[in-house]
């Protein structure tokens, strides 16, 4: 039984009807231990192409495979019951048509199983959305700081202030009517983020885009202290397990060069196996 109160997987239109309602619950995820840990308690399970940066010490997402989202993609499946998974489709493999869109994205849903694929892009990419959508895939999209675009904005700035909040507006309000069932506000002013809240229909999910949003996603990495490489001012630390696996990995190095470890509880000795098949002592 999860924590939230419900046993069976939720469906894209079950995160669009949740519209103005209580606050979607979204989480990144790479593995199948981590799927597991997060599915009694999120909403929509993510798996962002962060991985690239968060798992593979890549600088940016643009080396990201379709491969590589399948194969976490895959990971992920096995680790999920209830939540909600979500594959973002990488770099150079949704942009240079709806007819390519659409092959990699019936590709990452048929081999991972996931029920929903993550595009970045607004106006520009509405049409894709359209043609997704009207084809079984359901789309979330993805407006504001989109990372797969840090080339063209010169790093990871801030989106949505001034005269550019008219752009990105109608960035969401596009991907909303081109049938999108969710959309990634990232890194936008937390009154921006309140007024596109009002005017989109579906839920919008806030990444350093303030608690006026209909949902919120987090990189898991970040939020548990695993991953230090960048420290966004939107990412709160609700652990530190980075800290707790160095200190564990320093005690481990310093029992094995003073033979602390292993110890007699670790050693097997010459008595035959049990006849129960455990481990003999
Ligand atoms: O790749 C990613 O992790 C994302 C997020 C919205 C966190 O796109």
């Amino acid at each position: 039984m999860s924590a939230t109160g419900g046993n069976t997987a939720l469906t894209p239109p079950d995160i669009a009807a949740r519209k103005g309602l209580q606050p979607l619950v979204c989480l990144t995820a790479y593995t199948t231990p981590i799927a597991e840990l997060i599915d009694d308690h999120c909403d929509v399970a993510l798996v962002g192409d962060s991985v690239g940066m968060v798992l593979h010490g890549l600088p940016s997402t643009l080396g990201v495979t379709l491969e590589m989202m399948i194969l976490h993609g895959k990971a992920v499946r096995r680790g999920l019951e209830r939540a909600l998974m979500v594959v973002d489709m990488p770099f150079g493999s949704y942009e240079e048509s709806p007819e390519q869109a659409f092959r990699n994205a019936a590709r990452v849903m048929t081999e991972t199983g996931c029920a929903a694929v993550k595009l970045e892009g607004g106006e520009s990419i509405a049409q894709t959305i359209q043609f997704l959508t009207a084809r079984g895939v359901p789309v979330m999209g993805h407006v504001g700081l989109t990372p797969q675009a840090v080339n063209a904005f010169g790093g990871y700035p801030v989106q949505g202030r001034g005269e550019d909040a008219e752009r990105i507006l109608r960035d969401a309000v596009s991907v909303a009517e081109a049938g999108a069932f969710a959309v990634v506000l990232e890194k936008i002013p937390e009154a921006f983020a309140r007024r596109t809240t009002k005017e989109v229909s579906i839920p919008t999910i806030g990444i350093g885009a303030s608690a006026a949003c209909d949902g919120q996603i987090l990189v898991v990495d970040d939020m548990l202290g695993l991953f230090g490489t960048f420290r966004p001012k939107f990412v709160k630390r609700y652990a530190e397990l980075g800290k707790a696996a160095e200190a564990a990995i320093a005690t481990f190095a310093n029992e094995v060069r003073e033979r602390r470890f292993p110890a007699s509880e670790h050693v097997f000795g010459d008595e035959p196996r049990n006849v129960s098949g455990g481990e003999a002592a």
